[in-house]
């Protein structure tokens, strides 16, 4: 800092100079209305931004403003628009988590039904350290099959011999009756397995007869009792039905911090409840 400065900043801090700077506005446009009628706006603006200042010299919540009364505030703006600057001037195409400028300008195209085809190949940096692809073998192979399965429970009582490729957790609930009918077609007609989700079994699981593995969850939806408690009983029934191959135990899940998932009252209907025993049009936790 220049000694000048050093030595005004001992009498009035130099971080004050933009707040300053309003005072003098506010005066000189005071004068110019007083003695010419005009620039009353301008009087009220800066009357305000003198205000601002000295509520920002007051406050203790934010030091940036107390520093920087008025002026600080611009760190706020640029803050509340930074994600509007980075996308629009800063990122790269290729940038951004989970998806980059280019993967949803794709997304976009084809919503609106235009041309997503760009010529000249790729706008990756192909050569770039850790960039990973999948070369053509040279050298092809012969599999026997591709319907790759794995034996679940060999030696047990009912073993499964299991589709590696499979129709992961989706609830009834979460998803529509008419999704879990095709969902379940689906397992049927290629051989593979449904996960009920924590929902349970609903009928429209048993519809079309494709294998199942039922997941229970925390809430024990198809295995409870009124109050809610393992009912062994109801577990049996399920466990023992020829469609469900497997039993999947939730004991949580990352994505649903606590005990696993809500389903509001009011979309707990009849056959809802039906399914995982419980009362319809309450909360079901
Ligand atoms: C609509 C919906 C409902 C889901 N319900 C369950 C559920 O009841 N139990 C469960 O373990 N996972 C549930 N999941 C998680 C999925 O089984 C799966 O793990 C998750 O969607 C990640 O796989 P993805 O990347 O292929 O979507 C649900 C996912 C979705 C989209």
């Amino acid at each position: 800092m220049f000694d000048w400065l050093k030595k005004l900043d001992q009498h009035f801090p130099v971080r004050y100079s933009f707040w300053l700077l309003c005072g003098i506005g506010f005066m000189l446009s005071l004068f110019v209305w007083v003695g010419f009628g005009i620039g009353g706006w301008l009087v009220l603006l800066f009357l305000f931004l003198v205000g601002l200042g000295f509520r920002d010299t007051q406050q203790a919540r934010h030091s940036v403003l107390r520093n920087y009364p008025v002026i600080g505030h611009l760190r706020f703006l640029l803050e509340f628009i930074r994600p509007e600057m980075r996308q629009y001037f800063i990122e790269g195409d290729n940038e951004a988590a989970p998806f980059s400028r280019q993967q949803r300008s794709l997304v976009y195209q084809r919503a609106k039904g235009d041309s997503d085809k760009r010529p000249f190949g790729t706008q990756m940096d192909v050569g770039a350290v850790g960039y990973e692809w999948i070369n053509h073998s040279i050298q092809p192979t012969v599999l026997a099959s591709h319907d790759f399965r794995v034996l679940i429970g060999a030696g047990r009582a009912q073993p499964y011999s299991a589709s590696l490729f499979n129709i992961s957790a989706m609830s009834f609930g979460s998803l529509s009756a008419n999704a879990i009918l095709a969902l379940n077609a689906g397992a049927k007609r290629g051989n593979f397995a449904h996960d009920t989700g924590e929902g349970s079994i609903s009928r429209h699981h048993r519809v079309n007869g494709g294998d199942l593995i039922w997941e229970i969850g925390s809430g024990y939806f198809g295995c409870c009792n009124e109050k809610g408690g393992f009912d062994e009983e109801r577990f049996s029934v399920n466990a023992r039905d020829p469609q469900v191959k497997m039993i999947e135990v939730k004991l949580s899940q990352g994505a649903k911090p606590g005990h696993g998932g809500v389903l509001p009252g009011p979309k707990v209907t009849l056959e809802i409840a039906e399914a995982r025993h419980v009362q319809p049009w309450v909360d079901c936790i």
